[in-house]
């Protein structure tokens, strides 16, 4: 965006309707080529073009904007710029950065980040040698920590005929000559053009979330894709936040479309407050923000989750494990409502443009774990939350989103209002990957794993089917067996689904305590079972304080497995001592 004034083409703004902006004299425009509109250049992208008439999404507040204002295209389709300078940063919906203290842009402003700023490049390719795209020039140190690596661009290839030897470079600047092309640390992409690779690679590689409910329930393997739907307030946010936090991936890219300013600025200071456990740097460092928050223009945010795909796509090809979350796509979706209106498409389910499914494909089919063009191999996460209005599962953006997604982690009112937290329903969830994740927990030594997450999802299941007998009849009507599978469904939440983001303790729960914590509960039910087959009354063991067994999740650290074990072998002690 940064020479947008060079253009090639001069037109001038025939009419404006909010974020709409026809023009007329754009003679070469092209499809989704980006205009600057106005004295001050705002930022729009051709989206429509009618004979002699473009018209233009704009990406930032237009007000001012009037018929005659020049409009100037350099024939580029909506690109971003990536290279070093992006992690720890904030930007707007097409990579212009913001200031992290107010989540603010000031209109018209481009260019790139790193614009200004030196990086210590090591080169390690040698000169002469025939590279490929995504061959290996050098490497930059981002952070304290972080290894960026400079490759060759998709679409450079050929012989290295001259590279810089160590020393500061600034992103523009160039640092090596491939068949007569200058490649600079960093480079332009078109954000909606999903970036090569050379293939997919059929991976199967756990992503640990640390989040008890999804790590043994609904898991995720890297390079799938997920939804969080759920009412208002039902903690998506808060869930994404999580993940964005505990995650083992080496990349975060955090997008929220049109939520809340404020959530942001925490997200990012929680996030430059929170120790990365692999590195012991600052998790922000791992992080990138792209923030169209509910104050900032409506059309930015469309372009958003592109640019948030596009960048993960660029550190996926370093190889690295990235994932990108996305807060709300239902936000995003209401920016497609509101550009159909604008331009009398006409509307399919509740007002949407019918390309609204092609849309969401055009993200999450950007997910996987690809073997890179250079070799190696790295994986991109799509995680979205939607926020049906009204709760309503059924409508057309939770609908959509369903069919392109391998995880739905639903999150319900009820268990909400509840304070049941996280609210991931069990009715409502599902997880493509769980099997494969089963075969490789299974290969990494845990051979239970399939069989307690079975135990544990039939165990909720009909506990849900006994409670609704227990509003008709009453709990003391049931059979004692049945009233310890109510008890011990109870503990399942308490004691391993239910999960504090507000404790050091337990906000995070490693992969040991976690399979201990459940395999307690499944130790505490069996025993349970066989005292009231033995012929113990439910009643009685129903009066047992069993409320350490719910503590046990926040007692030591995220990993201390021994104090799990120390409330397990004593509640079953005391069970055992029971005739
Ligand atoms: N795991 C959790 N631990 C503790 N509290 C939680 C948890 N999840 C959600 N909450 C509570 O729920 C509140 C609402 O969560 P959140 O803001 O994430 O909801 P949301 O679905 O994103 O809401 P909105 O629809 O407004 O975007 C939080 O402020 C917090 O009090
Ligand atoms: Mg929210």
């Amino acid at each position: 965006m940064s020479s947008l004034s060079s253009g090639l083409w001069t037109g001038r703004v025939r009419r404006v309707n909010g974020p709409v902006v026809d023009v007329v004299g754009l003679e070469g425009v092209a499809m989704f080529d980006v205009v600057a509109i106005g004295a001050s250049g705002l930022a729009g992208e051709i989206v429509g073009i009618n004979e002699d008439v473009a018209t233009a999404q704009v990406y930032e507040y237009d007000g001012g904007v009037a018929p005659g204002d020049p409009v100037e295209s350099r024939g580029e389709a909506l690109s971003i710029t990536l290279g070093p300078g992006l992690l720890g940063g904030v930007f707007d919906g097409v990579l212009r950065p913001l200031e992290p203290d107010t989540v603010w842009l000031t209109p018209g402003r481009n260019g790139d980040s790193a614009a200004g700023m030196t990086w210590r490049f090591s080169p390690s390719a040698t000169i002469g040698a025939q590279l490929t795209s995504g061959a290996l020039l050098g490497r930059v140190t981002e952070g304290e920590h972080f290894e960026h690596r400079i490759l060759v661009p998709p679409d450079v290839a050929g012989i290295l005929e001259w590279l810089a030897p160590a020393g500061d470079a600034t992103s523009s600047q160039a640092i090596a000559r491939i068949g007569g092309v200058d490649v600079a640390l960093s480079h332009r992409w078109p954000v909606r053009r999903p970036r090569p690779a050379r293939s997919r690679d059929g991976e199967v590689r756990l992503l640990r979330t640390g989040q008890r409910v999804l790590d043994l329930l609904y898991p995720i393997i890297r390079g799938s894709s997920a939804s969080v739907p759920g009412g208002f307030g039902t903690g998506k946010t808060l869930l994404q936040q999580q993940i964005a936090k505990w995650c083992d991936a080496e990349v975060i890219i955090y997008v929220g479309c049109g939520e809340r300013g404020n959530e942001m600025i925490d997200v990012l200071e929680d996030l430059a407050r929170l120790r990365d456990p692999r590195t012991g740097g600052a998790l922000r460092e791992r992080t990138v923000c792209i923030a169209n928050t509910s104050n900032m223009p409506v059309m930015a945010r469309e372009a958003s989750i592109y640019t948030g795909v596009s960048v993960a796509e660029y550190f996926r090809d370093m190889g690295y494990d990235v994932v990108v979350i996305a807060d709300s796509t239902s936000r995003w979706a209401e920016a497609l409502r509101e550009f159909a209106s604008r331009t009398n498409q006409l509307p399919a389910e509740e007002g949407y443009p019918a390309t609204l499914g092609s849309a969401l494909a055009a993200f999450y089919e950007r997910a996987g774990s690809f073997t890179t063009l250079g070799g190696s191999h790295g994986s991109v996460t799509v995680i979205g939350a939607v926020s049906p209005p009204g709760g309503d599962l059924t409508e057309p953006v939770t609908a959509q989103t369903r069919r392109f997604v391998r995880c739905v982690w639903s999150l319900d009112r009820d268990l909400a209002y509840a304070r049941h937290y996280p609210a991931v329903s069990w009715n409502e969830s599902f997880s493509r990957d769980a099997e494969r994740v089963g075969v490789i927990r299974a290969q990494n030594g845990d051979t239970g794993w399939a069989e307690r997450r079975s135990f544990a999802l039939a165990l909720l299941a009909e506990s849900e089917r006994l409670e609704s007998l227990v509003e008709l009849v009453g709990a003391a009507a049931l059979p004692d067996r049945q009233r310890i599978t109510l008890r011990s469904a109870k503990l399942l939440r308490e004691a391993v689904l239910q999960q504090d983001a507000t404790s050091s303790e337990d906000a995070y729960c490693g992969e040991e305590k976690q399979a201990a914590l459940l395999e307690m509960v499944l130790a505490i039910h069996q025993r349970l079972l066989k005292l009231v087959d033995a012929g113990v009354a439910a009643d009685r063991l129903e009066q047992l304080g069993l409320a350490r067994v719910s503590s046990a999740r926040e007692s030591g650290g995220p990993e201390d497995v021994a104090a799990v074990t120390a409330v397990r072998d004593a509640v079953l002690a005391l069970l055992g001592s029971i005739t």
